[in-house]
């Protein structure tokens, strides 16, 4: 038998399986159609459908829906277990041939006709592929995440994936953990509103919209606060901040209807998440009535045994099952196919456990509609990947998702006609791949557009645009991404090539009018396995920017990135920087159009930009403490300042907060304040500004944040337009978890109130709650 070892996601053991995959996806992908239900479903008939089929169903059958295969290695190797129905689920399959190939095993040749469901790790966008979700959140726009993952939810199900293992939820704290890439910053209130926006993107209005498939909150709960930033390593997570910070954006996603959860492979407070009857049952179901499914992270039911929790394969399967892990999802085998049945013999788990377990799997598929359309179209896909619309529409994203970071004498947006020579230069600058960002799986390389590209067809024929890489950056440790990205192995450059190159750049630079460097870290330096231990421009990319600006022509800084990283010398001497992120497809012409002032930015930062990694967790929302005028000085050799606050990003324009109105001084627990704010653009063109507004709860049975972000929102203002902004503070907002009285409380306080364009806003008003 094999163990579990041999079938771990690591680069080590991956080998021979992820050779198939790199195979697999090597098979372009054939035109094909999803049908979808038409009509919001009928509880009771689901119920009832689920119902009938379960009766029918014999023990072999009701575990078969319970078991998830990567479709790594020839389709024969599942052929036998779709026909009998001892699989309910396949990921990464991603040619809809294939899909309908399994999906005709299932329907046909097993016994009850029950389809498949096809799952894969949809995170940002499919074949057109979007800003990554930091970006995304960096937008402060959730109607343009929700815009981001409808094209998304499109493309996949064109090719019968209903199935997406997005949006993660995790809050990340420390930037050092590579993941950060994946979600939505430090902040627990926009985490939630990015939550719901990528559910209803996702799912539509309801699980079986037409064009729409389900969404899987991941990975339940608390991996973000990984010790030390370590991918996979223990967090441990006071109660406080479980409530109110790690577990908010989940509990958004339910409230959003969304159908199905990931356990996590950390271990929260010494019981790992995929064992964690705590979360799985108590919180999840018991408290936030979640009625969909939860799928195990890859292979983390088996590895229960390597958190010495479990003592064995049986013991894992029956831990993850009693927790409440409907569905295990693992490369090889699964634990619960080997175990399960055994546990009903030994009466230690009942027939109608097993059926509970599997019943909301049937249901989400009948609520997909799967058995009355399991399959794909295959002359229809083509027709709706990556379609002119759906990049279009990445590219708006793109451009909403921008942060300015710094502009001194309004060096951008720059003159389409003011430069004879511009010099594009930097490792990520002609990339294709690193335009997109980790995560992406489908995507077609060519149709990609750098920013060299994008850069040249902003210009045309007014400058002539040339480039050079300069310096060549790679991991200490290989990322096993490459080989499902298909990216062929690295070649460091020599010692004289470095040179060479790196000369080549500052020459670039010194014979041209102006340079665009394009720095940053390699997309595979972010993501899953990619947390790192310092925050620094990787290999010789600040001597290459401190020998460009050395030349003393004007230079912008661009920023290609999944984390905060260590600019503080940029930040000092470069005079304009511009976050792009992982801008995505069209990454390249969204980029020129924010320089060249066809798009104005407008995002903000969706985290607390740290001086250096020594200042890690540095976040906000932190609370007040001994000697809080010292704040700034708690280290003797540095700032304890961030470099950038949460919510910081500048606009070409600018804008001035007044008036800001509370409708109440006064109000009793669960009554609501209404707050306004004008918001005025003082500047000559139409911009966007974001704002936010943050509460103090001065005292209370435990101590509060120093500020906490409760509202906000992304308005476009035209030349010296003025707009009114609304808030309003209710229950929701006022309410939290005091570990003090162990519940969710309302305390009557003073409370500060700040409205403005980042978390150091200074407009100020205050109001009561008395009981
Ligand atoms: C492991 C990752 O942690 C998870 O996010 C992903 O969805 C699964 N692998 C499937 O690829």
């Amino acid at each position: 038998m094999k163990t579990y070892q041999q079938f771990r996601l690591n680069p080590k053991n991956l080998g021979s399986a992820l050779l198939f995959l790199f195979a697999l996806a090597l098979v372009p992908i054939a035109p094909s159609q999803t049908p979808s239900s038409t009509a919001a479903p009928d509880e009771a008939t689901i119920h009832q459908r689920a119902d009938a089929l379960l009766k029918q169903m014999t023990l072999e059958e009701k575990l078969g829906q319970l078991n998830q295969l990567f479709a790594f290695g020839p389709p024969a190797t599942f052929d036998d277990a779709v026909s009998k129905g001892q699989l309910g689920s396949l990921l990464f399959v991603t040619d809809p041939a294939q899909v309908n190939h399994f999906q005709h095993l299932a329907v046909e040749k097993s016994r009850l006709h029950i389809p498949l469901i096809f799952g894969f790790d949809v995170i940002h966008g499919f074949r057109t592929i979007f800003p990554v979700p930091i970006a995304m959140a960096a937008s402060w726009d959730p109607a343009a995440a929700t815009k981001a993952q409808t094209v998304a939810a499109k493309e996949a199900g064109a090719v019968g994936i209903k199935w997406a293992f997005a949006p993660m939820l995790d809050i990340a704290r420390d930037p050092r953990w590579g993941r950060m890439v994946e979600g939505a910053g430090e902040d627990p209130y926009l985490g939630s509103a990015m939550a719901a926006a990528q559910v209803r993107g996702f799912q539509g209005e309801y699980i079986g919209s037409p064009d729409h498939i389900l969404a899987c909150m991941k990975h339940f709960a608390g991996y973000g606060a990984a010790i030390g930033g370590r991918d996979y390593d223990e967090a441990y997570i006071p109660e406080t901040l479980l409530q109110n910070v790690y577990l908010k954006p989940f509990h958004a996603a339910v409230k959003a209807g969304i159908g199905s959860a990931m356990s996590a492979y950390l271990d929260l407070n010494d019981v790992p998440a995929t064992g964690n009857r705590w979360l799985l049952q108590d919180v999840l179901r018991d408290d936030w009535k979640f009625t969909g499914f939860v799928v195990s992270d890859a292979n983390s039911v088996k590895s229960l045994q390597n958190h010495g929790y479990a003592k064995d394969v049986y013991e894992s399967a029956l831990y993850a099952f009693n927790a409440g892990v409907n569905m295990e999802m693992a490369l090889g085998f699964t634990a619960y196919s080997k175990s399960l049945a055994t546990a009903i013999e030994r009466k230690q788990i009942t027939v109608q456990q097993i059926e509970e377990a599997a019943r909301p799997i049937l249901e989400t598929k009948i609520r997909l509609g799967l058995f009355e359309h399991p399959y794909v179209d295959e002359a229809r896909s083509k027709q709706v990947l990556a379609t002119p619309e759906h990049r279009t529409i990445s590219r708006q994203v793109a451009e909403r998702t921008a942060v300015l970071l710094r502009n001194e004498g309004g060096l951008l947006p720059l003159k389409k006609d003011g430069y004879k020579k511009i010099a594009v230069i930097g490792p990520f600058a002609d990339s294709q791949v690193d335009t997109l960002g980790s995560w992406a799986f489908q995507f077609d390389l060519p149709e990609t557009v750098t920013i060299l590209a994008g850069v040249k067809n902003a210009v045309g024929s007014r400058a002539e645009v040339s480039y050079a890489q300069g310096v060549h950056v790679q991991r200490k440790f290989p990322s096993f991404f490459d080989q499902i990205m298909r990216i062929p192995p690295e070649v460091p450059w020599t010692e004289a090539q470095s040179k060479d190159e790196f000369s080549k750049a500052v020459q670039l630079a010194s014979s041209s009018d102006i340079a665009l460097l394009v720095l940053g870290e390699q997309q595979k330096m972010s993501g899953e396995a990619a947390s790192r231990e310092s925050l620094d421009l990787p290999g010789d990319e600040e001597r290459l920017l401190e020998a460009v600006a050395a030349i003393g022509k004007p230079v912008v800084l661009v920023l290609m990135n999944g984390r905060p990283l260590d600019i503080r010398w940029a930040s000092a001497h470069i005079p304009a920087i511009l976050d792009v992120w992982y801008p995505g497809t069209q990454g390249g012409n969204a980029v020129a159009n924010l320089l060249f002032g066809d798009a104005v930015p407008g995002g903000k930062l969706p985290f607390t930009w740290p001086r250096d990694a020594g200042q890690i967790p540095i976040y906000y929302a932190h609370n007040t403490t001994q000697a809080p005028e010292n704040q700034g000085k708690r280290y003797w050799d540095e700032e304890s300042t961030p470099l950038y606050p949460f919510g910081y990003g500048l606009s070409y324009s600018n804008f001035a907060f007044s008036n800001l109105k509370l409708s109440h001084s006064e109000i009793k627990p669960g009554e609501t304040v209404d707050v306004s704010v004008d918001v005025e653009n003082t500047g000559a063109s139409s911009a966007d500004e974001v704002a936010q507004l943050y509460i103090h709860q001065q005292s209370g049975s435990t101590s509060r944040p120093v500020r906490e972000l409760k509202g906000f929102e992304r308005i476009t203002l035209g030349a010296h337009e003025k707009k009114t902004v609304h808030f309003s503070l209710g229950n929701d907002e006022l309410t939290y978890w005091s570990t003090a009285t162990k519940s969710w409380v309302e305390e009557p306080a003073t409370f500060d109130v700040w409205v403005g364009a980042d978390s150091t806003a200074s407009l100020h008003a205050n109001f009561n709650i008395t009981h």
